[in-house]
């Protein structure tokens, strides 16, 4: 019986131990084998026999079942320590993404809007003459057409020079009341330190009705606008001209740089025009056949917001795809 037990406690893994198994306790095992001595045992002693086999048959099973939950528990730590993941590791595979500076300060400035009830609306990039003029109080010959440089078409529609013509679009499918903003790409022949070819700008317009919309309302709304932006700036509106409104103004903030001093962004003038916007002119409501409205709109350029706001000196840098500028925004 000695070496059946060496036997259990020196299996060395399950599977050594589960043919150790089978030879002893197996029907045709050792103790099997053992048992069977027993119709041979004279009378007297066979009582005596049969208690010592079934001791050491009991004692067999007990270093069996010691061995074997040994054996178990040190294949489990086997197994976690070969998959085990040091999720402390470091590693920089995978680089992570960000938003363009350009989105994300579109995203901003809609995230704005919408929290005021503005709805977003869209156009097409190449536009009809009369969406991206006529409608707009711009005729043709009129000399405004030249305060934009534009891309013309050779089946004579043009890539849209602003985002108003969505303003066209969206009187004419829906409405007043209105509350839109249009966001997108818009094209202008330019390309110098502040202008490049394509850029971003976002529409708003609001139309209801007459005498509901004053010059007022449209002051108060881009004022906290664009304290929402740019923090705690002066703010002022200048006389202008658009052909679509009237009376248009120009927006200024106190220059973010230099805090009103003067600098070379500023062009010493203390003073960044970010917006133009205005009281919307009766003939453009004239051309959407609208009567009995009053309406306000405004329009801005996002890549002059998003270099502001981030200090970016050349908007030309927005559109290199440079990572090393991409990456600060992560
Ligand atoms: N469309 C004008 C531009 O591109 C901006 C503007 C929009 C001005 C709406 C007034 C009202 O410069």
């Amino acid at each position: 019986m000695k070496h059946l037990e060496e036997q259990v406690t020196q299996a060395d893994s399950l599977g050594s131990l589960e043919k150790i198994r089978i030879e002893l306790f197996g029907k045709k095992g050792a103790l099997a084998a053992e048992f069977a001595k027993l119709k041979d045992v004279p009378g007297p002693e066979k009582k005596a026999f049969a208690e010592g086999l079934n001791k050491s048959k009991a004692n067999l099973q007990k270093l069996y079942d010691e061995r074997y939950e040994l054996l178990k528990k040190e294949e489990i730590e086997r197994i976690l320590k070969a998959e085990a993941i040091d999720v402390s590791l470091y590693s920089n595979l995978e680089a992570k993404g960000a938003l363009h500076p350009v989105m994300a300060t579109m995203d901003k400035i809609i995230d704005y809007f919408i929290a005021l009830n503005f709805s977003i609306e869209d156009g097409p990039k190449v536009e009809d003459d009369f969406h991206n003029f006529e409608a707009l109080n711009l005729p043709k010959n009129h000399p405004a057409r030249d305060m934009q440089d534009t891309f013309f078409c050779k089946d004579g529609g043009v890539l849209r020079t602003h985002t108003s013509p969505v303003q066209i679009r969206t009187m004419l499918e829906t409405k007043p009341p209105i509350r839109m903003i249009a966001p997108g790409a818009v094209f202008r022949k330019d390309y110098d330190l502040t202008h490049t070819p394509m850029f971003h700008q976002i529409e708003g317009l609001v139309v209801e009705g007459k005498g509901e919309v004053s010059f007022a309302n449209l002051k108060a709304i881009l004022s906290d606008f664009l304290h929402y932006m740019f923090g705690e700036v002066e703010i002022r509106f200048r006389p202008s001209f658009f052909p679509f409104t009237e009376p248009s103004a120009e927006v200024d903030i106190s220059c973010i740089f230099c805090e009103g001093e003067g600098c070379r962004v500023c062009s010493d003038t203390g003073w960044l025009e970010v917006l133009g916007c205005g009281i919307v002119d009766p003939n453009v409501f004239k051309a959407v056949n609208y009567e009995d409205v009053s309406g306000y709109a405004f329009g801005l350029g996002i890549e002059r917001f998003a270099m502001l706001l981030h200090k970016i000196p050349d908007l030309r840098m927005l559109f290199e795809g440079d990572t090393r500028l991409l990456e600060q925004f992560r």
